[in-house]
């Protein structure tokens, strides 16, 4: 039975049914899931039942993966596979993390709107988040349109910002919620990298805004002045018509593209309630300026 693909808005998510996802796959099953993936930015796919190793060897048909981020930090003890980002609320010993406990602090930060791994040379292509235990309330996760929101813009807009180089770096976000506890080796690996600010997509061809709450900075612009274009571009993209909220259930496997999208999460009662979320992130296959043809100078 082929799989099917039911759009959950007109553009930009879609539900794909009718498909394990834990087992090999079929070619042309694969190439209908990167159709449409290409076409909508964010896939649903309910009722998967992964466990790490599936859920890696999934996400490799879609390309290399990226190493957690709190493998920088020796002190931190890892819960799962070093390929899986644990999103959750939970520490190693399985145990609901305490409110001052730093992985806790450290994630509050997806409750920011961000595109995944921006802060990173080579950015996240796309994203696979499985929920293994999800709260009764709350937790849903929230996605953006950029592409339909770099659509909309005003076409004096779109001009003034195209070419335009952006610095990200997981520290601008995470000073947001007064998080700026890193360590030497941390500050080392988290130092700003530039971003194009528009991108367009290799495979479908369309435009897309890259921005994310990670970005701090404009190349060649007064940081005043900057903030407050990131912020009109934040606050632009991700008004209602742009935007589609997941609510989970056990079992969905969730899939974005990181291009040109941005999500956050929503608040739940974490102290009370587990959510054991786990993401395999693909990489991007370039450098965002490198893939624009920009020239842009290390600094
Ligand atoms: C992520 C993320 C938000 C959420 O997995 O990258 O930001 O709702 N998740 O868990
Ligand atoms: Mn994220």
């Amino acid at each position: 039975m082929a799989i099917t693909v039911q759009p959950i808005t007109p553009t930009f998510a879609a539900e794909v049914g009718d498909v394990a996802l834990d087992r090999p796959l079929a070619a042309e099953d694969l190439a209908a899931i990167r159709a449409a993936f290409t076409r909508y930015a964010v896939l649903v796919f309910p009722d998967q039942s992964f466990d790490d190793d599936s859920q890696l060897a999934f996400a490799r048909h879609f390309g290399s993966l990226e190493t957690t981020v709190f493998k920088a930090r020796k002190d931190h003890k890892l819960r799962l596979h070093e390929n899986l980002a644990d999103v959750g609320n939970l520490g190693a010993d399985n145990r609901i993390l305490e409110t001052n406990d730093r992985q806790r602090l450290y994630n509050l930060g997806n409750r920011l709107w961000h595109t995944d791994s921006s802060f990173k040379h080579l950015p996240a292509y796309c994203s696979m988040l499985h929920a293994r235990s999800i709260p009764p309330i709350g937790g849903q996760t929230e996605f953006a349109d950029l592409r339909a929101a770099y659509d909309a813009l005003p076409e004096a807009t779109k001009r003034r910002i195209a070419g335009m180089v952006a610095e990200h770096s997981i520290m601008t976000s995470r000073a947001k919620l007064g998080f700026t506890d890193f360590s030497g080796d941390e500050r080392a690996a988290f130092k700003p990298v530039p971003q194009v600010l528009v991108r367009r997509l290799q495979d479908s061809g369309r435009m897309s805004l890259y921005i994310a709450s990670h970005a701090g900075a404009i190349r060649g612009m007064a940081d005043a002045e900057a903030r407050r274009l990131l912020d009109e571009l934040v606050a632009h993209a991700t008004q209602r018509q742009f935007v589609y909220g997941h609510r989970w259930r056990v079992g969905d496997l969730v899939i974005w593209d990181n291009r040109c999208t941005m999500h956050r999460g929503m608040d739940f009662d974490d102290q009370r309630y587990a959510r054991d979320m786990r993401r395999a992130t693909v990489s991007d296959v370039a450098p965002t300026c490198e893939q624009m043809g920009l020239a842009v100078a290390a600094e």
